[in-house]
């Protein structure tokens, strides 16, 4: 049965987009079966991947309404391991209606569940803060992967992020957890420690994955050409980072389940 994974951080800008994108096509290349959810109206990954909402029939917005089934949604992606279901801006409008009940957060959450067998990973590309496709990402997701900067607030973000995790879990009755905090942008590892001293780094440390992804402007120019990193520049520090990345999400679920 695949791991869900939402990809989350509070803010916009935090590196959620570029993080789903090139962990799930990472995580591809290593031969595990994925498929990429793209969750926010912006349709970021959609575009980025190379499979806009616009060229594709269906996307996660007709399935939440019913006009389609979630395989009849599914586009396959230049990498043979990874499918993606789109979006676009149909999904805000979607999701201001969906918003009105609270169970409907849940929807995501159920159409998942249909196809979790077919997949070793779903990833799913959440927008900033807590509107309502974000928390039905984090609702239909059994573990979180933080993407973040390393600036100086991020241990308050990550704390508000804490409270989140908490109301899904109690309005939804699920063990979501944190799979680790991936840190992009980085320059050097001290400025990840930075705010951070006694309890705090304790309870926090052993989340930090190992790898950071460098800051590079091959993610600019990826972006740009509507690629992932690895069709851009695999060579790069940021494609290097993002299949580290990928090969220790992997080992850890390996290692603790
Ligand atoms: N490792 C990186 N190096 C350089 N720029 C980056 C890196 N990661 C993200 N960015 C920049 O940050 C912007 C926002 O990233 P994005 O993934 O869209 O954030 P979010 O989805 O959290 O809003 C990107 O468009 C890119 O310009
Ligand atoms: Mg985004």
């Amino acid at each position: 049965m695949s791991k869900i994974l939402t990809i989350s951080g509070q803010r916009g800008g935090s590196g959620k987009s570029v993080t789903a994108l090139n962990l799930a096509v990472s995580l591809s290349l290593y031969e595990k079966k994925i498929l990429l959810v793209d969750c926010d109206p912006q349709g970021c990954v959609s575009e980025w991947s190379g499979v806009g909402a616009m060229d594709h029939p269906f996307d996660l917005a007709a399935v939440l309404n019913g006009k389609a089934t979630t395989i009849e949604a599914i586009s396959k992606t230049e990498f043979s391991h990874l499918d993606i279901l789109p979006a676009g801006f149909n999904l805000f409008q979607l999701a201001l209606k969906l918003s009105r009940l609270v169970a409907n957060e849940k929807i995501l959450r159920l159409l998942m569940a249909d196809i979790r067998e077919d997949y070793d990973y779903i990833i799913l590309d959440a927008p900033s803060s807590y509107g309502y496709m974000s928390i039905a990402a984090m609702a239909a997701a059994d573990w979180l992967v933080v993407a973040t900067p390393p600036q100086d607030n991020w241990v308050e973000d990550f704390h508000s992020l804490l409270k989140s995790i908490q109301y899904i879990r109690k309005t939804h009755g699920t063990t979501l957890r944190i799979a680790g905090l991936l840190f992009n942008r980085c320059t050097d590892s001290a400025q990840i420690m930075n705010g951070m001293s006694g309890q705090l780094l304790e309870d926090t440390k052993n989340l930090i994955y190992d790898t950071t992804i460098p800051r590079d402007d091959a993610v600019d120019q990826a972006i740009n050409k509507k690629i992932p990193l690895a069709l851009h520049d695999i060579k790069s520090g940021a494609a290097d980072g993002y299949l580290k990345a990928a090969r220790e999400v992997i080992l850890a679920f390996n290692y603790a389940r």
